[in-house]
């Protein structure tokens, strides 16, 4: 029996990638190299090496990758532009050929009635502007940003209605200067606590301009939202959930939302001497960006117990798909991660949690009272192709399955939920985990060795999310 769709009419079924992660053809037609493009090459950075050089060659194979989406029903495909084949410098003159890229790729879309989502910036900074002034620690990043988006905003105005300032601000400003597991492999508070305020600025720059070039559609960030629960009611673990929840979701929400950083954590920065410097206009900037919509990239939770001033630090990831290699970890003074009992995991120690994300969004609703996209959501798991060409991912329809019906609920709840995207469209590249551990509909024939064939192959889940698309989400 088909149910009643809970989802609204023009909902965005969608499904997402980053160009660093498909495209490769990375010094094709100009393009300049990113900060990635170095990063890779310093042993022991990525998982067996692997790099995005050829990736899976979405650069040459954009038109067979629409072809599938299209015979699926997707309706929006999220995808991001690399600064560097605009700009192989970071500004200066536009590499038209770059640029000649992104508008067949709209183009191709629109003509089989895909939406285009642009996302302005996936974490692949030209390195000319790392060498010339550091990136994302110099306040002149923000010009060249801005600049940058101008073009985009201008070459594709009343073509793409969706755009992303800045993916997961969070993740590769804390991957990169506190974890040095993301360019520029940095270890340094002070100073990601100084490049993520100019960050923000840009953001800010980029959303105002937007807006003052009166551009039609929406434009608003994609947070990675990880939302915090506490292990159990002892007051102290809770009071580290709330720490946890304040340091690590609403010191970049709240910025973007309203233009404020959380007070608890200034505080908390100020003692320890790594809060950034705000100069005279930086708040005013801050609280004058105006997001359209919430972008939420969700994939898990976690749960926190208390932490010592002389507790836990920063563990090791696990980027190995060696389950239970996930070393223990925490923000001594404010909060520790420990396992739910509760919850499953994946290979890599993300827990399952679809309940999750409906917390997320009511959480986000009830604060922000913001409409949400979803720009990201989705399994990372080994997939295993039978002699047939065949990918039995029951596990990952399961997953989606679960998260969709919970975002259903959410929208039934009240939440202006715009769209949701999957991440990803194809198996892509992992920035640290290379090939092994893929998230696509669609599989694709590469691996560690980067010698596959590329061939596309359709997993079960490929079907079980035209279904999906096809009932408007009333039969998961
Ligand atoms: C998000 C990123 O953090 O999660 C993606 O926006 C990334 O680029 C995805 O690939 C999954 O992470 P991972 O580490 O499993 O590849």
């Amino acid at each position: 029996m088909t149910e009643q769709s809970k989802f609204p009419k023009d909902f965005l079924w969608g499904s997402a990638s980053a160009a660093y992660q498909v495209e490769g053809a990375w010094d094709e037609d100009g393009k300049g190299p990113s900060v990635w493009d170095e990063f890779v090459r310093i042993p022991g950075k990525t998982f067996k090496g692997t790099n995005g050089d050829l990736a899976v060659d979405h650069f040459h194979r954009y038109q067979e990758d629409i072809a599938l989406m299209k015979e699926q029903g997707l309706k929006a495909y999220r995808f991001s532009v690399a600064w560097t084949r605009i700009f192989p410098e970071g500004r200066g003159e536009v590499n038209q050929a770059g640029l000649d890229f992104y508008i067949h790729l709209v183009d191709e879309l629109i003509e089989n009635g895909i939406e285009p989502v642009l996302t302005l910036y996936h974490w692949d900074l030209p390195q000319a502007l790392q060498e010339e002034y550091q990136g994302w620690e110099s306040r002149k990043v923000i010009e060249d940003f801005v600049n940058y988006a101008a073009v985009l905003f201008e070459a594709f105005r009343g073509k793409v209605h969706y755009w992303v300032s800045l993916n997961e601000q969070n993740i590769f400003i804390q991957m990169g200067y506190m974890l040095a597991l993301h360019p520029p492999g940095v270890v340094d508070q002070k100073r990601m606590y100084q490049a993520n305020h100019i960050a923000n600025l840009a953001n800010a720059s980029v959303i105002n301009k937007f807006h003052e070039m009166q551009m039609p559609g929406k434009i608003g960030p994609s947070f990675a939202y990880t939302p915090n629960y506490a292990i159990d009611s002892n007051p102290e673990n809770v009071l580290a959930a709330e720490n946890a929840e304040d340091l690590m979701a609403h010191y970049w929400m709240d910025v973007y939302a309203w233009g404020e950083y959380p007070i608890a954590i200034m505080k908390f920065l100020e003692k320890q001497g790594i809060a950034p410097t705000i100069e005279d206009g930086d708040m005013e900037l801050l609280r004058s960006a105006k997001p359209d919509f919430m972008g939420v990239n969700y994939y898990q939770t976690a749960t926190n117990a208390f932490n010592p001033i002389d507790g836990v630090g920063q563990g090791k990831m696990n980027t190995t798909g060696k389950k239970g290699s996930s070393e223990e970890s925490g923000v001594p003074g404010m909060y520790k991660k420990v396992a739910n009992p509760f919850v499953d995991r994946t290979n890599w120690d993300w827990e399952i949690d679809p309940t999750g994300i409906h917390i997320a969004l009511r959480r986000i609703t009830s604060r922000y009272r913001l409409p949400i996209l979803i720009t990201e959501n989705g399994l990372g798991e080994y997939d295993k192709i039978t002699a047939d060409n065949e990918i039995h991912d029951d596990y990952r329809i399961k997953y989606l399955k679960d998260h969709v019906a919970a975002i259903g609920d959410a929208i039934e709840e009240g939440c202006d939920v715009l769209g949701y995207c999957t991440w990803s469209y194809t198996d892509l590249l992992s920035w640290l985990n290379g090939y092994q551990k893929r998230y696509g509909f669609v599989y694709v024939d590469q691996d560690e060795t980067q010698e596959g064939s590329l061939k596309r192959y359709k997993k079960d889940s490929y079907y079980w999310y035209q279904r999906v698309i096809t009932t408007n989400g009333a039969n998961l």
